[in-house]
C-alpha cells in the first residue's frame, strides 16, 4: 500500500517535534487514569499509546493502517510494554467488535495536518467513538483552523516562489503554471489585514466529526492594502490548557501556516467587509480540493447579511447608485434641512472626495436645501448625478480606485496534492 504515514521519514518528523511529543505526554499524563483502557487511533510509531501506558493504563488498542505498525510492534517489546498492547493493522473504519473487548475509557490521536482535517481521520475517530465509555475522553480536546486574509509587500511579490504564475520571474513568463496550490507561509503577522478568525471549530466528543467542510467567515478589514490570499493555521486543545498550535514558535516543528493565493489580488480599505468561504471537497483519501469563495464588500456600501444570499440587490445597481444608496441612507426627508455639511463630512463617501470639493458642490446642494428650494425627490435626484459625475471622473481628475465601489467576488480553487 502507498501512503503518506507509511514513509518513515513523516514518522519521524512527528518524534523530532519535541514541542508537540512532549505536549501530548502532559496532557495524556493528565488525562489517562490508573486502569483505563484506551484506543491509540493512528498510532504510527506507538509513542501516544506508550505514554498511556507509562501514565497507568491497563490496556492499549494501537490502531494503525499502514506498514510503520511493525516498528512500533518492536518497540513495544524493547520497551517491556507488548503484553498491554494489541496492535490492529487496520483503517480505523474497519474495526468491529471483535477487535476490542469491552469500552474504552479514552480515544487518543494525533489527526492532524497543516489544515487540521487529514485524510479521513476525523471520520474515522467518529466512527470509533462507538467503542467508548459514555463519561470516556477524547483527546485531543478540540481543534479550529483559523484564516486571516492578508496583504503582501512587494518585494514577496517579486522574490517568492507564491507568484511564480504570471510575473516574469528567472526570465521567463510562468503565466501557464497553475497557481492553485498551498504554500508554505512566511509572511508573517504584519501581512494580516485583520485578526484570524476560526472557519471551523470541532469537539471531538461532542460534535459529528468529518473529514469535510463549508463554512463562511465575515471580516472587518483592520489594515488597508491588497489582498493576496489567505494565511490558514491550526489550534487544538489536547486536554485542559494544553494547546498545540501550527504558529507555535518552536525551533522545530512538524507544521507551518499554510499560505493561499487567491486566484486574483484585490484592493480592500479599512472598514471593508471581506466574507471568505471554505468549501474541500475528498477526491481521494489523500487528497482534497479546498475552494476559498471571496466576497469583497467595500464600506461604502451598507452590509447586508441577505445580499450574499440573493447576488442580485446591489451588485447590479450602478456603481453612482450604490454610493449615493450608501449617503442617502443618512439623509431622510424627516432630517434633510438639519443638515449641515461642515459638520457632516464624515459620511463615508465625501471623505474619499478632496475636501474643497466636497464643500463647493455639496454645500450647494445642501443649502439650496436648507432654504426648502427643492423637494427631497430633487436633492437625492442632484446628489446621484454629483456622485455618478465623480465616480466617472468627469468633473475631476482624481484617481478614484474603481474597486471601492464595487461588489467583487472571485474564487480559487486549491488542490492539496
Ligand atoms: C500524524 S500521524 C500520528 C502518529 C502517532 N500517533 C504519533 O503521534 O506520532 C497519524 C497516523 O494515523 C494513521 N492513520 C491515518 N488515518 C488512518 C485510518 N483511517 N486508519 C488507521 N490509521 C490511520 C497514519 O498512517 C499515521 O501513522
Amino acid at each position: 500500500m502507498s501512503h503518506y504515514f507509511d514513509n518513515y521519514k513523516k514518522q519521524l518528523n512527528l518524534l523530532l517535534d519535541r514541542n508537540r511529543t512532549l505536549k501530548y505526554k502532559y496532557a495524556i499524563f493528565k488525562a489517562v487514569k490508573e486502569g483505563d483502557v484506551v484506543i491509540d487511533f493512528g498510532c504510527g510509531t506507538g509513542v501516544l499509546g506508550f505514554f498511556a501506558l507509562q501514565a497507568g493504563a491497563s490496556h492499549v488498542y494501537a490502531i494503525e493502517e499502514t506498514s510503520i505498525i511493525e516498528y512500533a510492534r518492536r518497540m513495544a517489546i524493547k520497551n517491556n510494554l507488548e503484553e498491554n498492547i494489541t496492535f490492529i493493522q487496520k483503517p480505523g473504519k474497519e474495526i468491529t467488535a471483535e477487535d476490542i473487548s469491552g469500552e474504552v475509557d479514552v480515544i487518543l490521536s494525533e489527526p492532524v495536518s497543516n489544515l487540521l482535517l487529514e485524510g479521513d481521520a476525523w471520520s474515522s475517530i467518529e466512527y470509533l467513538k462507538q467503542f467508548l465509555k459514555n463519561d470516556g475522553l477524547v483527546l485531543p480536546v478540540s481543534g479550529s483552523l483559523l484564516i486571516v486574509p492578508v496583504n503582501a509587500p512587494p518585494e514577496v511579490f517579486r522574490d517568492s516562489d507564491y507568484f511564480l504564475g504570471g510575473t516574469n520571474v528567472y526570465n521567463i513568463d510562468f503565466i501557464e503554471l497553475p497557481r492553485t496550490v498551498f504554500y508554505k507561509s512566511t509572511l508573517g503577522e504584519s501581512a494580516w489585514l485583520t485578526s484570524p478568525q476560526p472557519i471551523l471549530e470541532v469537539n471531538l466528543l461532542r460534535d459529528t466529526l468529518n473529514d469535510t467542510f463549508e463554512n463562511s467567515v465575515k471580516f472587518s478589514i483592520q489594515q488597508s492594502g491588497q489582498l493576496v490570499g489567505v494565511e490558514f493555521f491550526f489550534k487544538l486543545n489536547i486536554f485542559k490548557n494544553i494547546t498545540l498550535s501550527s504558529r507555535d514558535q518552536v525551533t522545530y516543528h512538524n507544521w507551518t501556516p499554510l499560505f493561499a493565493p487567491s486566484s486574483k489580488q484585490s484592493s480592500v480599505c479599512s472598514g471593508d467587509i471581506l466574507r471568505i468561504t471554505v468549501s474541500t471537497e475528498m477526491i481521494s483519501p489523500y487528497k482534497a480540493i479546498w475552494t476559498l469563495e471571496f466576497d469583497h464588500h467595500s464600506k461604502l456600501i451598507p452590509y447586508n447579511d441577505a445580499w450574499w444570499e440573493t447576488d442580485s440587490a446591489i451588485p447590479t445597481l450602478a456603481p453612482g447608485v450604490m454610493l449615493s444608496k450608501a449617503g442617502l441612507l443618512l439623509l431622510n426627508q424627516e432630517d434633510y434641512s438639519q443638515y449641515d455639511c461642515e459638520n457632516d463630512l464624515e459620511w463615508d463617501f465625501i471623505q474619499l472626495l478632496p475636501k474643497p470639493l466636497n464643500c463647493n458642490e455639496m454645500c450647494q446642494i445642501i443649502a439650496q436645501s436648507r432654504k426648502h428650494e427643492m423637494t427631497f425627490e430633487e436633492i437625492k435626484n442632484r446628489l446621484i448625478q454629483l456622485l455618478h459625475k465623480l465616480l466617472m471622473n468627469s468633473l475631476i481628475n482624481m484617481p478614484i480606485p474603481k474597486e471601492r465601489f464595487v461588489f467583487t467576488r472571485f474564487s480559487s480553487s486549491i488542490h492539496i496534492p
